[in-house]
C-alpha cells in the first residue's frame, strides 16, 4: 500500500503550546503512595519522594502535572495537608471509597515538582466546598506574607509564594458521580464567582472551568454553552476528558477513537465561538484536555473496592491498567490529534502519571519501569514542540464503528525553526498491509534524517512488567532515505514511528 504526505513550511496550523504535553496526579490509588512517595524506599529523598520515578518523570519533560484530582478533589480539605505530618488527619476518600493519609500534600508535591522540574497544575474543591476555600487555598499559595495565609505557608516552611499560574475550577462537576455534582446553571453561576474573586487576587492567573466528562455525556454539548455563558469572560480554557477503551476487542475500531475526539474538540471549539459571538466578546477560551489515556484494562478488578466491599484500604492498586502495544499506537493518534488541533487545546494532561493508568508503573520497595504508552508520549513530550504543519495526506481508508473512510496512516508534522527539525509522528493502522510512505518536503531547503524511532511487535496484547521491561520498546529505524525534497519511509503493520529530519 502506498501513501503521499505534503508538508509545506507556509501551510502550519499553529504554533504547540508546550503545555499540551502536561500529564495528571491525583490522590488515588497508589498514584501519590508507592508511586512518586515511598518514604522506606531504597531511592527515596528526604521528604520520601522516590528517585527511581522522578528520574523517569523527568525524562519526559512534563510541562504541569495536574494535582490533586480528578473525583478525589471534589470532597479534599487542602487544609489536612499541611503542617506536621505526624499531625495530619487521615481521612475517608469518597470518590474511590479508600483512606488517605495526608501525608503528601501541597508542600511535598510543590517539592517533587522542582525535583522533576514541572510546574503544578492545581484544582480547586467546588463540590463540597466553593468559593471561601478557593479564595484561601490561592491566598496560601500564591499569597505575600504578612498575611495571614502567608504567613501560615512559612510557618509550615515555605516563605516565597509557591506562584501556582494555573487552576482547575472543580472536577467533572457535570457527572452524577461528582461529590457536590451540579447543573450546567448551578456550576456556571458558581464558578464564573469564583473566576472573578480568584481573578481579583491575581488577574494574570489562567482559569479553567469544566467542560463535559466525555461526550457521550447527556448534558454534552449543551453544557459547555451554558457554563460558557456564565464564565465566558471570566475563565481562559474550559476542560474535556476522554478516555479510550477496546473492550470488544475490535482493533480497527479502536484505533479510529481519534476520530470521535477529533469531532470532540471540534464540537467545543464551535460551542465556544458560539459563545464569544453572542456575547461580543473579544477574548479566547482554549481547551484544555487535561484528562486523557487509555483506560479499561483494570475495570473488572477494581470492582470490589470502587463497590465499597473491601472497606477503606490505604492506597490499594486501583486503575492499573497494564497497557499492551496496541495502546501504543492509541497513544500516538491521541497524540498526533492534539497536535493537529494546536490551535485550540493548548493544555493537556495525560491521565496519570504513575501507577493509576500511568505510563509509568513502580513496586513497592521494588522497580520503577516504562509501560508501553510511556514511548509514543515521550516522543510528542520531548520532540513535538514548535509548530503544527497542515498536512495533505493521501492514502487508502476504511469505514470504522467513529468515521468513514479513516486513512492507514494516521500522521502529524511539527517544525521546530529554533532547531531547525521538522519531526512527524506516524501510526499504521493496517494490520498486514506494509505501507510506503513518500512525504513531499516543499520550502524547507535540503534535509536529512537525523533520528528514526519504529515500535512494532509480534502481539498486539505484548506487555512490559517488572521482570520484562523492554519487551514493547522502541527500535531505530532503517531504510528511510531523502532524495531531493522526497522523503520515503516504510511503515510496518500496526506500527508507530518518529522521524526527524534536520532541514
Ligand atoms: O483519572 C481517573 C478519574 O477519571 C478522575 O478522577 C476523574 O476526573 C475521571 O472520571
Amino acid at each position: 500500500m502506498r501513501a503521499t504526505v505534503t508538508a509545506h513550511s507556509d501551510y502550519t496550523i499553529s504554533r504547540i503550546d508546550d503545555r499540551v504535553y502536561g500529564a495528571f496526579l491525583e490522590h488515588l490509588g497508589r498514584a501519590i503512595y508507592t508511586g512518586i512517595y515511598e518514604p522506606d524506599h531504597p531511592t527515596a529523598d528526604a521528604d520520601g519522594m522516590r528517585g527511581d520515578v522522578a528520574q523517569l518523570v523527568r525524562e519526559l519533560k512534563i510541562p504541569m502535572v495536574r494535582y490533586p484530582g480528578g473525583n478525589f478533589v471534589s470532597a479534599y480539605n487542602w487544609e489536612d495537608g499541611i503542617g506536621p505530618r505526624d499531625q495530619r488527619p487521615t481521612r475517608l476518600d469518597l470518590a474511590w471509597h479508600t483512606s488517605d493519609s495526608n501525608q503528601v500534600g501541597i508542600h511535598e508535591f510543590a517539592a517533587w515538582c522542582d525535583t522533576v522540574d514541572t510546574q503544578m497544575m492545581l484544582a480547586i474543591n467546588l463540590g463540597s466546598r466553593g468559593l471561601d476555600e478557593a479564595r484561601n487555598f490561592l491566598e496560601y499559595v500564591n499569597g505575600p506574607t504578612g498575611s495571614y495565609w502567608g504567613d501560615l505557608r512559612k510557618k509550615n516552611g515555605r516563605a516565597d509564594p509557591f506562584d501556582v499560574k494555573l487552576w482547575c475550577l472543580g472536577n467533572e462537576m457535570d457527572g452524577p458521580w461528582q461529590v457536590g455534582h451540579k447543573t450546567a446553571h448551578e456550576y456556571g453561576r458558581l464558578a464564573n464567582e469564583v473566576a472573578k474573586t480568584m481573578r481579583a487576587f491575581d488577574k494574570s492567573l489562567e482559569l479553567i472551568v469544566c467542560g463535559s466528562s466525555h461526550s457521550n455525556m447527556p448534558t454534552y454539548p449543551d453544557w459547555e454553552r451554558e457554563v460558557l455563558e456564565h464564565t465566558y469572560e471570566s475563565v481562559d480554557h474550559i476542560s474535556l476528558h476522554m478516555y479510550f477503551a477496546n473492550r470488544e476487542k475490535n482493533t480497527a475500531n479502536y484505533l479510529a477513537l481519534n476520530e470521535k475526539l477529533d469531532r470532540y474538540i471540534g464540537t467545543v471549539a464551535s460551542t465556544i465561538n458560539f459563545v464569544k459571538s453572542k456575547k461580543r466578546s473579544s477574548r479566547d477560551v482554549y481547551i484544555s484536555f487535561d484528562e486523557w489515556n487509555v483506560w479499561y484494562h483494570s475495570n473488572k478488578q477494581d470492582r470490589a473496592i470502587l463497590d465499597g466491599n473491601s472497606g477503606w484500604p490505604h492506597a490499594p492498586r486501583l486503575l492499573e491498567d497494564i497497557y499492551n502495544f496496541e495502546d501504543v499506537l492509541q497513544v500516538g493518534l491521541i497524540l498526533n490529534t492534539f497536535i493537529r488541533r494546536s490551535d485550540v487545546v493548548k493544555l493537556a494532561c495525560i491521565a496519570q502519571l504513575v501507577n493509576v493508568i500511568a505510563p509509568i508503573m513502580t513496586d513497592p520497595k521494588g522497580q520503577a519501569w516504562r509501560q508501553t504508552i510511556y514511548y509514543p508520549y515521550y516522543f510528542a513530550s520531548v520532540y513535538g514542540r514548535g509548530t503544527a504543519l497542515q498536512l495533505a495526506v493521501n492514502c487508502p481508508g476504511y469505514d470504522a464503528e467513529h468515521g468513514d473512510n479513516v486513512g492507514y496512516v494516521d500522521v502529524s508534522g511539527v517544525r521546530n525553526a529554533e532547531e531547525g527539525t521538522v519531526t512527524f509522528f506516524a501510526v499504521n493502522r493496517h494490520g498486514s498491509e506494509t505501507i510506503d510512505l513518500e512525504v513531499s518536503l516543499e520550502g524547507f531547503g535540503a534535509g536529512t534524517v537525523i533520528d528514526h524511532q519504529v515500535m512494532t511487535h509480534a502481539s498486539l496484547e505484548a506487555v512490559n512488567t517488572a521482570a520484562d521491561q523492554h519487551n514493547v520498546a522502541p527500535r531505530p529505524g532503517s531504510g528511510a532515505r531523502i532524495e531531493g525534497k522526497l522523503l520515503s519511509l516504510r511503515l510496518p503493520p500496526y506500527s508507530y514511528q518518529m522521524i526527524r529530519i534536520k532541514a
